[in-house]
Parts: structure tokens; sequence; C-alpha cells
């Protein structure tokens, strides 16, 4: 269906796609697999008519074809689920559905025509996407529903899954993957990248590695197991999950009690939940995103008012505090959507690794910023938290997205937090560095840090938490400590189906 011959594509300071070669054909799911920083998107953006290639050239159906927009690639067959969304926040499920349909140019008449045919994919294909909501109101894992519909509305010959499953949970991505089976057992053509190997293993029918923009190598499920994965796309041996610690706990540092939250959608999305997490420990948080974790987390960080009861950190009250005095008391926060809440696109590197403490010693001294010590900080951040950039000047939206959870991570963890509270933190980010970010948090352990890390990987849960909550509608169905924690247990308190009683008393 589709060739991409010696595609070449600059940035300054980086050569993002080095010729590569790539092609997808009828009935096949074909991943590109590589680390943060490799390409991938890059390349998939050109073929989606959102950059131009710089050298090379693209064979639809044999033809030579120049994609020069979306809407030209659309208007071809070539449909894109991109790894940050691209949706409205301001508009309904239905009218960004609607948005760019030819049928629809102009005033936005058949909405209803759209609602109906939203409902029926989204009960075909199982993903509870409601077309009269609004985008902002919309957690991401739902967003992500809506851009796969949005993608399937159009029917597209040939589907760019980019990071299609980041924000699904395990049983979403088994729904999910049936359809992109079924898309592509229909003639399709899909491209499908993820970071999470398991998922790589299940789906595709061929993989392609791509190594700082060039192809390096090419394997498929049968011949390559997820070590062998790992291996070809870092060039290294990676362990997949940090060693166990044993610890001891010292005293509660962050102490929730009988708190409530609205969401946006005006409900109880926090309903009376009460937890405390210890000095050297790392609480993990399992569920299903739009269960109230977005919100607890917000309210934690000051980023939203609860409705009742307090939270206290390290002794302070800091329920009605605002962000940066919640952050004054010692808290760090990684939130889940990094380019709305976790750093400013248009600011550099720089401006984002000092943004919370720009107007501090050593940063800045009688009003004026010490740009040397600056940079040297900046430096070594970004050398040791492994952020691949050309510069320290580099605008923060040109990063890949696994490099910019790293930039966050990087200042978050630096800050030397008393109480972290870490919401997918590796979502998106490539096995070596998803390694790195998990030593870091389990160090936290020694520096004496409550941590909270909300997840709805369970690997990653059950790989760092000392002990493991579930949340449900609100509130938190039990906590299991790690060691008689199993998938199964978690998964049945996750559906919210069966409460730990005796976890609740714990
Ligand atoms: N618009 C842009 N301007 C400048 N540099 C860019 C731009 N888009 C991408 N880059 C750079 O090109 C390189 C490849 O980025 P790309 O987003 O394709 O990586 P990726 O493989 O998708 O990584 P990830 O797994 O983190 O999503 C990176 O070094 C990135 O900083
Ligand atoms: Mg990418």
């Amino acid at each position: 269906m589709l060739q991409m011959r010696g595609i070449t594509k600059r940035f300054p300071g980086v050569l993002a796609s080095d010729h590569v070669n790539f092609d997808v054909r009828a009935g096949e799911v074909h991943t590109l697999l590589g680390e943060n920083g490799a390409g991938k998107s890059t390349l998939m953006k050109i073929l989606y008519g959102l950059y131009q290639q710089d050298e090379g050239e693209i064979l639809l159906h044999g033809k030579p074809v120049k994609l020069t927009s979306p809407s030209h690639a659309i208007s071809q067959g070539i449909g894109m689920i991109h790894q940050h969304f691209m949706l409205v926040p301001t508009l309904t499920v239905a009218e960004n559905v609607a948005l760019g349909l030819k049928s629809t140019r102009g005033p936005l008449c058949d909405l209803k025509t759209v609602s109906a045919r939203i409902t029926e994919l989204s009960k075909t294909f199982g993903l509870h996407v409601f077309p009269d909501e609004y985008i902002w109101q919309l957690s991401v894992g739902e967003r992500q529903r809506v851009e796969i519909i949005k993608a399937l509305y159009r029917d597209a010959s040939i589907l760019i899954l980019d990071e299609p499953t980041a924000v699904l949970t395990p049983s979403e991505v088994d729904d999910i993957f049936k359809i992109f089976r079924r898309l592509a057992n229909d003639g399709r053509g899909l491209v499908f990248i993820s970071h999470k190997l398991k998922e790589v293993l299940e789906l595709s029918d061929r993989i392609t590695v791509l190594r700082h923009g060039r192809v390096t190598g090419h394997t498929t499920p049968a011949e390559s197991d997820r070590h062998d994965l790992a291996q070809l796309m870092v060039g290294r041996e990676v362990k997949l999950a940090p060693d166990a610690h044993d610890i001891k706990p010292g005293k509660p540092l962050l102490v929730i009690d009988k708190l409530s939250v609205d969401g946006d959608r005006g409900r109880h999305a926090v309903q009376g939940l009460s937890l405390e997490v210890k000095s050297g420990e790392i609480l993990g948080i399992a569920g299903i995103s739009g269960n109230g974790q977005r919100e607890l987390a917000e309210a934690i960080a000051g980023l939203r008012t609860p409705q009742a009861g307090t939270i206290t950190l390290d002794g302070h009250n800091t329920t009605a505090c605002k962000p940066r005095q919640v952050r004054e008391k010692g808290l760090s926060y990684v939130p889940e959507e990094r380019m709305k809440d976790g750093a400013v696109g248009e600011f550099d590197i720089k401006e984002n690794l000092i943004l919370l403490n720009h107007n501090k010693a050593p940063f800045c001294s009688r009003g004026f910023l010490n740009f040397a010590k600056i940079t040297e900080h900046c430096r070594r951040l970004v050398k040791e938290y492994a952020v691949k950039t050309p510069s320290l000047e580099t605008t923060t939206s040109n990063l890949s997205g696994g490099n910019i959870q790293k930039l966050i991570m990087a200042r978050e963890l630096d800050a030397g937090p008393k109480v972290l509270v870490a919401s997918q933190p590796t979502r998106g980010v490539d096995i070596g560095a998803a390694e790195y970010i998990h030593k870091r948090i389990a160090a936290q352990r020694e520096r004496g840090t409550a941590s909270i890390v909300i997840s709805e990987d369970l690997d990653e849960v059950m790989a760092l938490s000392d002990r493991i909550a579930v949340m449900f509608d609100g509130k938190i169905m039990g906590i299991i400590p790690r060691k008689e924690a199993t998938r199964e247990s978690i998964g049945l308190l996750m559906t919210g189906e069966q409460q730990h009683e005796e976890g609740l008393r714990r």
C-alpha cells in the first residue's frame, strides 16, 4: 500500500530521519519501535502531511505522492491518532469528530448524523464515547477514545497509531487490539507505535527498529522476545523491573482525611477518601482512569479546591492552599497531562527546568538571574535524566514526547520533595528511560519522601509500590501490601466488584 523511500528530515541541530525506508502492506500491523527521540513520530507526521521531508519519496499504491497537509493525507486514505491530542477542548465530541469532514464543511448542519454514527461506532467497538460531552470534561483515557473514534469515522485505509495504548487500561487495550486486528484483517494497513514491548509482541506482524533517525533492524514477534526487543532499541541490557527493597517507613508526611472533590462534570469525583503515606514509603494508586485519580492528585497539588475533608502535608494543613504554597511546603507533582499542566511548551528547556525556583538562590540574587548557575544546573539535569535535546535553548514543545516527560521528572525529583505525587510517570517513556525513572522514584524512599504513584500500568504499580491502593468511583476499594498483591486481586478491585475489607482496615 505504502512505501517511504530514503526519507530524510532535518530540524535545527537534529537529524530526525536519516534515509529511512519503511513500507506498509495491506492487512498488516507494522510496528515502529525505538527510544524517545528516535524519530518515530517525525516519520509518521511526514506521512500524515504535517511535515515535509527534505529528501526521499512516498509512494501510495505504487504512485508517488506529495502529501502537503493532513487534509490531503486524509483524502488519500491516511488517518492518524496522535501522541498528543489534537482535540479542541471547548467543542463537544461530535463537533470534534465533525471538524474537517468534507460533508460537514460550512455550517455543522448534520451534527445529528455525526452523533448517531459516533454512538454506533462506540457501541460496535465498545469505546464508550458520548457525542454531546465536551472534550474538556473528559479524562485522558476518554480523550484517546475520541481520537480513535475520529480515525475510525474517517475510515482510513492506512491508519497511523502513535502510542494509542499509552493511556488505555489493560482491558481497554485488549478490546482495542481486537479492533485493530479486525481493521487489519479488513485489508487496512496499520502502523503501530508503542513503548510497551508486551503489546508490540502481541499485535505486530512486522517490527522495524529506529535509532537516532536511522532504521537499525527488522524483526517479527516470532523471532524476538521482550529482551531481544529491548536490546535492539536501546543497544544494551535493560532491567525491566527495579529490585524490591524492604523499607522502614517513618512518620506520615501526607494525611488525607475524608476528602471530597468535585470533578469537571460537577459530581463528586472523590468521595470521602482517606489515606496516609509515610516518609520513605511509596503508595501506588491503581485504577481505571476517570475514577477520581486526577481530581485527587489535583486537590493535593492545590489545583482543585476540595468540597470537604482535609489534606495535611508534613503537619501543615494545605487543604485550601494555592499550588505555589503547597510546593513551598515540599510537594513535587508530576501531572498526567504533561503538555497541559507539566511544562510550558513555548518555553525553552532551561526556562521549564527553573520554572519553580527561578526566583530563589542560587539562580536569582537581588533580583538578577545568575545565568551561569542556571546553565550549570540545567546541564546537569539534562545529562542525569538523559533528556535528548540539541540545546538548553530548544523550545520544549519540539522535544519528543518521552523527552518532555523526562524533563518534568528531572525538575520535580531534583527539587528534593517531602511528598511526591506522580501521575503516569512513565507514560510514553521508552524502556531505558522508564528503568531510570523507576530507579529515581525508588530512590526517593531512602531520601524519606512520601510518594504516591498513580498509574494504570499494573506492572508499574506492582514494581514500585510498597502498598497498593485501588481507586474506583472516587473511593479506595482496598489497600494491599505489595507482597500480597496479585494482578488478579488488584484487577478485581479495579472493576469495583469487590472490596478488600481487610485492606481497608489496615
Ligand atoms: N518540530 C520540531 N522542531 C525541532 N525538532 C523536532 C521537531 N519535531 C521533532 N523534533 C526532534 O526530532 C527528533 C525525533 O523526535 P520524534 O518526536 O520523532 O521522536 P519519537 O521517536 O517519536 O520519540 P518519543 O518516543 O519520545 O515520542 C527529536 O530529537 C526531536 O527533538
Ligand atoms: Mg513520538
